[in-house]
């Protein structure tokens, strides 16, 4: 088997990456493991460094013992060695900063300054803002003001969502960073992106014959995107109250799926005549004319107390730091058009929500039924042909198709033919935040949202939540562990269609055939 880490080699350009936010979850958890990934398959040479930015005073030594905790604990690599350690460590400093002192970030300049000659950078910058949104432009106009620009490399600015609320709100966010980055200085992280299996979605349909003469309204009858959870909102219940199924995972995860599943093959695979194709399809989704409409094709659901794999688990009311009485909802389901000539009469249905019975995300796409069915006089119904593209946390992909059952003289029976990639990389696999923080280094903003794109999907969200706002106590429950809201099966039913089932729940009259 290829090793499939080292296919790609090539070393990032020397460069400091700060990281503001450094004592945080994010920081904690995905950035120091994916650098120290990095560093480990040598994609990082020695020329870097690393400036920790947070308010909390650090010593560097309280810094880099923070750093290796993490690693110990989030890295798919461990530390073994200790010179080696070291080594990476000595790249680490730490600024204890007031994000809105200016004088703070004259000290931060004398200190990059200091590494950058020290390494023998050449005055690249990447700023990496794990940070709350609100404080996104206040600190990119004092990096301006504190010098922190003016260096002779190039400055990258990387954000995560949320991007703004709603669009216009998204779009003030939008032009405060922009009088101090241009569009194609900002990388904007929507972390499934940088799933493994996500990017294959374009490779499995444009370097497959197999797939892409099929890959239309012709051919597929519905395709099916599902992001579902097991965790309830477990600390972040303050921010999630606020936000909800539809800001914190349609308007970017999903419609970004989609996006990847609906687009057009690009002339060229540079990244802006990629990002072109994704936008296309954001414009191309049917908008929801009327409150009616989004009644009747969008779902919302809000988790109640409920039971999975024996533990009690609270509702979403009794959780910490959720309004008792909120409606916020917890479980979105829709019915979504793309409007172009690919993908005329094609529903697009999208679920996801917190507390279901399995953490999985898989794009299902079930393809028409024969003409006719020649082994109808044999009392034979057919199954659709499937084609499943597991994401996460298993990553693979299989073909469901009917085949004659061996030894019997006419049974059809559908089979799947699997390639399980997560069976064979395993966890080598690197993470979402590792491609994306390589990535930004190169100055590859593929798996990057544009600003065009971001305001796209909040048009088209907005919509959905404006008419959840005329009446806010229209939410369906589910039980927590359930698999949502009645309605959501509704959804499809009406079309004639169901929820196929997911990772884990495999039907019993399928056979498997796997390679993994
Ligand atoms: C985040 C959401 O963007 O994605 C979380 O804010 C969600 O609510 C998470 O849990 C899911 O990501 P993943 O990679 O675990 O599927």
């Amino acid at each position: 088997m290829a090793d499939i880490q080292n296919l790609e080699s090539l070393q990032t350009p020397g460069a400091v990456f700060f990281i503001f936010g450094a004592t945080g979850d994010l920081a904690r958890r995905k950035l120091f493991p994916a650098i120290y990934s990095l560093y480990r398959e040598g994609k990082l040479a020695e020329d870097f460094a690393v400036i920790g930015v947070a308010r909390r005073p650090r010593t560097p030594e309280e810094f880099r013992d923070d750093v290796h905790r993490s690693i110990q604990e989030f890295c798919r690599y461990k530390v073994e060695d200790t010179a080696h350690w070291t080594r990476f460590a000595e790249h680490f400093s730490y600024k204890s900063l007031d994000i809105n002192n200016i004088d703070g970030y004259v000290e931060l300049r004398e200190l990059t300054e200091s590494v950058e000659s020290r390494f023998g950078i050449p005055g690249n910058r990447m700023f990496y803002l794990a940070l709350a949104p609100e404080l996104f432009g206040s600190v990119s106009f004092n990096l301006q003001k504190g010098g922190m620009l003016s260096s002779g490399g190039w400055h990258r600015l990387v954000i995560e969502k949320p991007f703004g609320y709603d669009l216009l709100s998204a779009q003030k966010l939008n032009e405060e960073l922009n009088q101090v980055f241009k569009e194609e200085e900002i990388y904007r992280i929507d972390h499934y992106l940088g799933k493994e299996m996500v990017q294959n979605i374009e490779v499995i349909r444009f370097a497959n014959a197999f797939f892409e003469p099929l890959w239309n309204n012709k051919h597929i009858s519905n395709i099916q995107i599902t992001l579902s959870e097991t965790v309830g909102v477990e600390e972040r219940g303050g921010y999630y109250d606020h936000s909800g199924a539809l800001r914190d995972m349609g308007q970017n995860h999903m419609l970004q799926m989609l996006t990847m599943i609906a687009m057009e093959p690009p002339s060229r695979l540079y990244p802006e005549d990629i990002r072109d194709e994704k936008v296309k399809v954001l414009r191309s989704l049917r908008p929801y004319a009327t409150p009616l409409e989004v009644k009747e094709n969008v779902v919302r659901g809000q988790y109640t107390e409920g039971e999975s794999m024996g533990k009690h688990l609270p509702g979403y009311r009794q959780e910490d730091k959720v309004d008792p009485n909120s409606n916020t909802e917890t479980y979105f389901a829709a019915k979504v058009f793309v409007d172009n000539f690919r993908w005329a009469g094609v529903p697009f249905y999208i679920r996801t929500g917190k507390r279901l019975p399995v953490k999985t995300t898989e794009v299902v796409v079930e393809f028409k039924q024969m003409p006719t069915n020649v082994y109808l006089g044999q009392k034979h119904t057919l199954e659709p042909n499937l084609l499943v593209i597991r994401v996460n946390p298993m990553e693979g992909i299989y073909i469901k198709i009917n085949a004659k059952k061996p030894g019997s003289e006419s049974a059809i029976e559908p089979l799947a033919m699997e390639f399980c990639q997560s069976c064979q990389v395993g966890i080598n696999s690197p993470e979402a935040y590792e491609r994306l923080i390589y990535d930004a280094a190169n100055g590859d903003s593929t798996y990057f949202t544009r600003w065009d794109e971001v305001a796209t999907a909040w048009a088209f969200v907005d919509r959905i939540a404006a008419a959840w706002a005329q009446n806010p106590g229209d939410i369906s429950t589910y039980s927590a562990g359930s698999w949502g809201p009645e309605e959501a099966a509704e959804l499809l039913a009406k079309d004639g269609f169901h929820w196929w089932p997911v990772n884990g729940q495999e039907e019993d009259n399928v056979i498997w055939i796997s390679r993994g």
